[in-house]
């Protein structure tokens, strides 16, 4: 068995990748791409770009987004495909302002979408987390998930969307739910995986969704 890596917790740095650890004859360090000095002591924990994993599944670590995922948020958030069911294809300036948006959220709310990375790659995959969504002007737990389009039917959403749900009731709340359009069939079919079940119509954002729901 090697032996521990030390610091197991850096992983997360500007790439997602695992870090280079250097041996030396007395210790381990970590170098880290983002700081010039050859054998940085506490690089990574320290760097300004570092995010906490907020959860990790078999495959994936789920963090906070940072402005400079735009490039995968804008591709994603850009595709038809992925966006099929939502009001409209973003544009990069728009990607920047969901990630604003998300990075409010976070503030507020201490949650919101989380940057899904492929734990064996290093590179994201999709956006999964828990929103505090209002309707009818109660505050409810949403889970939510945006996958790329090349990594769908992978089991991601419904990996990052069971530890998310858990996570959820782990912090006390009583019930979990999903809005989703009534003709969003992948959607629907992950929920359904998740535990939850239709319940009623709303219409948020102008369109009409159906609110699906789990309770602990
Ligand atoms: C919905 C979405 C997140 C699913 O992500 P995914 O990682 O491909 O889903 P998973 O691989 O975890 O699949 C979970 C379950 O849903 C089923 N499923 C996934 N895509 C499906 C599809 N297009 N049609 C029918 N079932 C589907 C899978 O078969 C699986 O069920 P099973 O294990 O019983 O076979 C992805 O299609 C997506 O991002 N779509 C665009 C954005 C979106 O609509 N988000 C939801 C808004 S409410």
């Amino acid at each position: 068995m090697p032996a521990p890596l030390p610091f197991p917790e850096s992983l997360c740095h500007r790439c997602a990748a695992p870090p280079k650890y250097v041996r030396t004859a007395a210790s381990v360090f970590i170098r880290c791409p983002l700081l010039p000095d050859k054998y940085p002591r506490q690089p990574v924990l320290a760097c300004e770009l570092y995010r906490p994993t907020v959860i990790e599944t078999e495959r994936l670590k789920l963090r906070e987004l940072r402005l400079d995922d735009l490039d995968f948020i804008a591709a994603l958030l850009g595709d038809a495909e992925v966006m099929r069911w939502y009001p409209k294809v973003y544009s990069r300036d728009e990607a920047r302002g969901w990630i604003e948006r998300m990075l409010a959220r976070y503030a507020r709310d201490g949650h919101a979408l989380w940057l899904a990375i492929d734990k064996e790659r290093g590179e994201p995959i999709g956006q999964i987390g828990l929103l505090a969504q209002t309707l009818d002007g109660v505050v409810e737990p949403e889970i939510g998930y945006l996958v790329h389009r090349p990594f769908w039917r992978r089991g991601y959403a419904a990996e990052a969307g069971a530890a998310t749900r858990d996570w959820a009731f782990a912090r006390g709340h009583k019930h979990v739910i999903s809005l989703i359009r009534p003709e969003n069939e992948a959607s629907q079919a992950v929920a359904r995986k998740l535990g939850l079940l239709p319940t009623r119509h709303v219409t948020h954002g102008g369109l009409d969704h159906v609110v699906w729901r789990l309770d602990r």
